[in-house]
């Protein structure tokens, strides 16, 4: 595999770019958005210049990676030579279909199809193109360039060998892959979601406060991050949507989201990216607060 297109330039399509190109292969960056392109290639080049600072990479090198990104706002071009199309668009299953449709209609007949969705069904993603076989999930995590696990999700209908493809693929990004079946929340979110569900519980219920349920987690269990920073960071609109997902999914009232939860994404408080969440963020800042209702 060469050519890698990355559809969506979010938060997780610059990280994969990032990581793909870092790593010689050609990216095509396809979002329907210039703006989200032109701040996509702004995150990677500022990603890349932390690990200079660090002393991890050369400027050589990073100007090799940049000229590895080409970006496209039309899709029929973006993945016109692409062996493998990544998809990494926002978590909306209607959305996941129809990009999927039009995926297998522009890109070549031989590439695979996959999916960094956190939570819908990849055999249901599938389901809208005629190569169901090719089509995999290849989850990573926030920041994509420094978390090790890529969870690689075999559909229904998924051929071993292209699992397989994947998995070789991954340990070439420098990845350690695990590959694992399709039912709602995979195992990642699976087992994060619910533990996530239960700090925001115990907040609920005044068990106790913001900062002392994340320092058990950091101290106790050492977490780098406790779960209702790890919330706010991921997206609290995000861990609504995965719970509802392992709720509707799997029929068992254990995943029913807090009410706390569902207000705060109703009041548009959805975590750093909002700038509130269970914290509030200073912007450009890692300084991070106790949101005011919190305190
Ligand atoms: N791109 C590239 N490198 C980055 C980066 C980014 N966006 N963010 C941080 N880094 C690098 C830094 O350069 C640094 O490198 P070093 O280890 O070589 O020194 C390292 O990561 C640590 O960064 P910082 O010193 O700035 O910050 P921290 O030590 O506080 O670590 C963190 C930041 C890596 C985010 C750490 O807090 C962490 O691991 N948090 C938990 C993250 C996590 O659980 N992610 C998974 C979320 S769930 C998910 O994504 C799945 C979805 O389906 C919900």
């Amino acid at each position: 595999m060469k050519n890698i297109t990355v559809i969506g330039s979010g938060t997780m399509g610059n990280g994969i770019a990032h990581l793909f190109a870092q790593n010689g292969f050609a990216v095509a960056l396809v979002d329907i958005n210039p703006t989200s392109l032109e701040k996509a290639l702004k995150t990677i080049a500022n990603n890349l210049d932390r690990q200079i600072t660090k002393g991890t990479l050369t400027e050589d090198s990073k100007t090799q990676t940049l000229g590895n990104i080409t970006t496209f706002t039309d899709l029929q071009k973006g993945v016109a030579n692409a062996d493998l199309v990544v998809e990494a668009a926002t978590e909306n299953i209607d959305l996941k279909l129809q990009i999927f449709k039009q995926l297998d209609e522009f890109a070549p007949k031989n590439a695979i199809l996959a999916s960094n969705t956190s939570s819908i069904s990849i055999t249901k993603i599938a389901s809208a193109t005629a190569r169901p076989t090719q089509v995999v999930g290849m989850h990573f995590f926030n920041p994509v360039p420094v978390m090790k696990l890529v969870e690689i999700i075999s559909g229904y209908a998924t051929d071993k060998a292209v699992s397989q493809k994947i998995f070789e693929l991954s340990t070439q990004l420098g990845k350690v892959p695990v590959v694992v079946n399709d039912y709602p929340g995979f195992v990642s979110n699976r087992i994060l979601m619910p533990m996530l569900n239960e700090a925001f519980y115990a907040l609920f219920e005044g068990v106790a406060g913001v900062e002392e349920i994340d320092t058990v987690m950091k101290l106790g269990m050492a977490h780098p991050m406790g779960p209702l920073q790890l919330a706010d960071f991921v997206g609290l609109d995000v861990c609504l949507n995965i719970l509802r997902v392992l709720h509707e999914g799997l029929g068992n009232p254990k995943y029913a989201p807090c009410p706390l939860l569902v207000n705060m994404v109703e009041a548009g408080h959805l975590g750093a990216k909002t700038g509130k969440g269970f914290y509030e963020y200073v912007p450009n800042s890692k300084a991070t607060l106790v949101a005011e209702r919190f305190r």
